[in-house]
This record gives C-alpha cells, sequence and structure tokens, in this order.
C-alpha cells in the first residue's frame, strides 16, 4: 500500500503531515512512503531527510494522489476551503484522505469528498479516549497554542512577566487570567508560570480545579450551577445564555485586575461564546492585552476578529487563528506521530482494515462508498440516520 505526503497549500500553513523520523515505522507496516517534493521544507524538513529515509520524492502534486492509496495531509479539503478544492481533480475513487476537514462546519466539503467516492477520515472527530491518546492531535496543536498564547502576550505587553527585585526597585509580576482550562488553557497555565507570572484560571468544569492548582495558579471559583458542564466524551457542553451571563458579570472584577487575558473556551462544533465582553475590556487597563485562542470559531472576546490584533482603549485583542503553524517543526512531528499512530491503526498486514466496531475508526470516518457515513454530520446535513447491524436486527 502507498501512502503518500502532500505540501500544504493553505495559506501561511507551514506545518507537514509525515516527518521523516516516522516513515521507518510506516515503512515495518509494509507501506511505501511517497512525499512531495518540498513538503516538509518550511517545517525544518529538507527532501533528502525523506529520501534518506527511504521515501520517493515525488515533483508532481498529481502523481502523488494517482499513486497513492492513502493521502495525508495537515488541511483535507473542509480544512483548506479554497486551495483545497485543486486536489479533487486528482483524487480517485476508494482512496483515503486522511487530515484536519472542519466535518462540522465544513458541510459540503464532506459532500463534495463523498461524491468523489473517497474515503474521508477527519483528524478532528478523534474520540478523546484513552486508547486515542497518542492519536489526538487536536490535543497536541492545543499544548502549541497554549504555549504560544503567552509568548505572544510577552511579547506584546508593555510588562515584564516575572517579579523581580532591583537595585532600580521591585517589579510586580504581571497577572494572567486563563478562561477555559482545557488542554490549550492548561499549556497556558504551565507557560505563564515558567515566565513567572501570577496566575488565575477559570472553567465551567470543576473537576480541573486540581490540575489548574497543581500547575500553580489559583482556580476562581463562580458559584454556580456546573454539574452538567461536562459531557460523557469529556468536552465541555454547550452553556445556556443566563449562565453565561451570570459568569460575565462574576469575571468582570478579575479580568479589570488581569495584564493578561488568554481565553481557550470552546464547545466542538459550535460558536465560540461570548466571555469577555467591550465592558470587560474596557475595564482593564491601557496596555493590558488578550489573546483569544477561540477567534476561529468566532472567539470568546466581543472585539476578536480572526488574525487580526483590535486595539480598544489601548488594550490589544489578539486573534490568532493558526498558532501551530507558526511552531512549524515541533507541530509537524506532533502531528505526524498521531496521524502515523492512527495510520497504523487502520492497517494490518501491509493493507488497510476498517473495522466498523472499533470507535476511533468509526468515530473519525466521515464519507465511505459515495456517501457521507458519520452520523453527526449525517445529523447536521438532515440526512435520515445509516441502519446499524443492531436495528437491522430488531
Ligand atoms: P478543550 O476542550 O480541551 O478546552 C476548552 C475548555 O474550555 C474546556 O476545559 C471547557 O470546559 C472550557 N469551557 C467551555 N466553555 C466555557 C465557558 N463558558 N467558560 C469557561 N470555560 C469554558 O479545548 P482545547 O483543545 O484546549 O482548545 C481550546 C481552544 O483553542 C479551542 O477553541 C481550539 O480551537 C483553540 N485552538 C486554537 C489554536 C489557534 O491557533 N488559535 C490552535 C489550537 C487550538
Amino acid at each position: 500500500m502507498i501512502v503518500g505526503v502532500t505540501k500544504e497549500t493553505y495559506p501561511g500553513e507551514r506545518r507537514v503531515s509525515i516527518i521523516p523520523d516516522h516513515i521507518p515505522s510506516l515503512t515495518k507496516a509494509g507501506l511505501k512512503v511517497v512525499v512531495e517534493s518540498g513538503a516538509g521544507l518550511e517545517a525544518g524538513f529538507p527532501d533528502p531527510l525523506y529520501s534518506n529515509k527511504d521515501a520517493e520524492i515525488l515533483q508532481n502534486r498529481s502523481e502523488i494522489f494517482s499513486k497513492s492509496d492513502v493521502i495525508l495531509q495537515v488541511r483535507a479539503l473542509g480544512a483548506n476551503p479554497e486551495n483545497g478544492k485543486s486536489d479533487l481533480e486528482f483524487m480517485k475513487p476508494g482512496q483515503v484522505i486522511i487530515g484536519y476537514s472542519e466535518p462540522l462546519s465544513e458541510l459540503d466539503a464532506s459532500q463534495e469528498l463523498a461524491r468523489k467516492n473517497v474515503r474521508l477520515f477527519s483528524m478532528e472527530l478523534m474520540p478523546r479516549i484513552t486508547r486515542a491518546q497518542s492519536m489526538d492531535s487536536l490535543s497536541s496543536m492545543a499544548t502549541i497554542a497554549g504555549y504560544k498564547a503567552v509568548l505572544l502576550a510577552a511579547e506584546t505587553l508593555p510588562k515584564m512577566f516575572p517579579m523581580m527585585m532591583t537595585a532600580a526597585g521591585t517589579i510586580a509580576p504581571a497577572h494572567v487570567f486563563v478562561i477555559g482550562a482545557g488542554v490549550a488553557g492548561l499549556q497556558a497555565i504551565a507557560s505563564s508560570r515558567k515566565l513567572g507570572a501570577v496566575v488565575f484560571a477559570y472553567d465551567v468544569r470543576p473537576a480541573v480545579k486540581e490540575q489548574v492548582e497543581s500547575l500553580g495558579a489559583k482556580f476562581m471559583e463562580l458559584e454556580l450551577e456546573t454539574q452538567d458542564a461536562e459531557d460523557k466524551g469529556g468536552y465541555a457542553r454547550e452553556m445556556g445564555e443566563e449562565f453565561i451571563k451570570k459568569q460575565q458579570e462574576m469575571m468582570e472584577r478579575v479580568i479589570a485586575e488581569s495584564d493578561v487575558v488568554i481565553t481557550t473556551a470552546a464547545i466542538p462544533g459550535k460558536k465560540a461564546p461570548i466571555l469577555v465582553t467591550t465592558k470587560m475590556v474596557e475595564g482593564m487597563d491601557s496596555g493590558s492585552v488578550v489573546i483569544d485562542l477561540a477567534a476561529e470559531r468566532g472567539g470568546n472576546c466581543e472585539l476578536t476578529q480572526a488574525d487580526k490584533t483590535v486595539v480598544h482603549n489601548g488594550v490589544s485583542i489578539i486573534g490568532p487563528t493558526n498558532l501551530p503553524a507558526t511552531v512549524p517543526y515541533h507541530a509537524s512531528q506532533m502531528y505526524s506521530k498521531n496521524i502515523t499512530t492512527f495510520l497504523l491503526h487502520l492497517v494490518k498486514e501491509g493493507e488497510l482494515n476498517l473495522d466498523m466496531e472499533d470507535e476511533i475508526t468509526r468515530e473519525t470516518l466521515v464519507t465511505n462508498e459515495g456517501e457521507v457515513v458519520h452520523e453527526r454530520i449525517r445529523d447536521l446535513l438532515g440526512l435520515p440516520t445509516k441502519t446499524t447491524k443492531e436495528s437491522d436486527g430488531s
């Protein structure tokens, strides 16, 4: 079976789906790897590093598609809406595409790929279960985003993060408030602490209090009903309007006292809740910084504009949407590990072996045999539920 690695075509995307070091594990499993020339260059992996690991370098993108049974990408069509379209003409029926595809929002892309009769596996749909941890690329990328958010904040803030006692006087430490203590948030807390800031954090899931505290931050407890905040997949549920309003009032004070606010509150597939209002920003000191990691989903701050820095009353609100691409070497290394582990999960004796009873396989498969097969996406498309084995028997 041949596995193809293409050069990413999304503007500003510098990651590559497979790094040279992970090729031997694929070769050992009976797979041959072909790589589009220059695919890893921007991430720090030039062609010779791939050839040294026995990958074949091909100049032509169409050749990668025509030769490969499986195409590995960082951004497949839905996550690369404009440029991704030019790959459609190269795809062949039955071909497997694995990558990000924004499956819960870019519904047309899934349908388009179904029409091409390709099998799309979306990395975003990886279940957050222990068995799939090494394949969970959203967590890997969120770790990078949390770290980089802190560096961005430190770079923008006209103050230093650590406390310093110098002959020229004492410098007070920066106050950082992290909203949403999931993967990105916990890394933002850890990185802010390493730089010496005083860190406060808040999450609707009270279960994270201990983790926040173990990183040396203070967990802000808002006395609100939070027992239903977590779904069975470990993700946050969408909270009601009244809850969000109460939460906003309570956070106003903490935000006013913060030099940096980092927001990461996301509900998969949904628009991000507004947690930081214009009024709250106006309560912050001039020079303060808001880093909104939820910018891609509309943002947690009312003033956020995706991939822009908005300055309001002297406060900078920064909404980066692709921080992992700014650390392409390690982001590629982590993504490559995740996608390699996932691919090997789908392969047996050098061939694809799709076990639809397996949660990881079933939950990530979006299209198969000419149709969208993922139940959640079918539901969003208004398509009837597919008959399952269980219901066959009933
Ligand atoms: P996660 O699901 O692990 O964490 C999100 C956290 O927010 C959860 O702990 C959840 O309980 C919390 N939350 C949800 N609603 C809340 C509310 N109303 N108030 C307080 N907390 C709330 O997600 P992860 O993996 O940490 O990702 C976080 C965000 O970072 C996502 O929006 C993701 O898209 C984004 N991200 C952004 C990148 C960028 O370059 N901007 C790169 C990677 C991730």
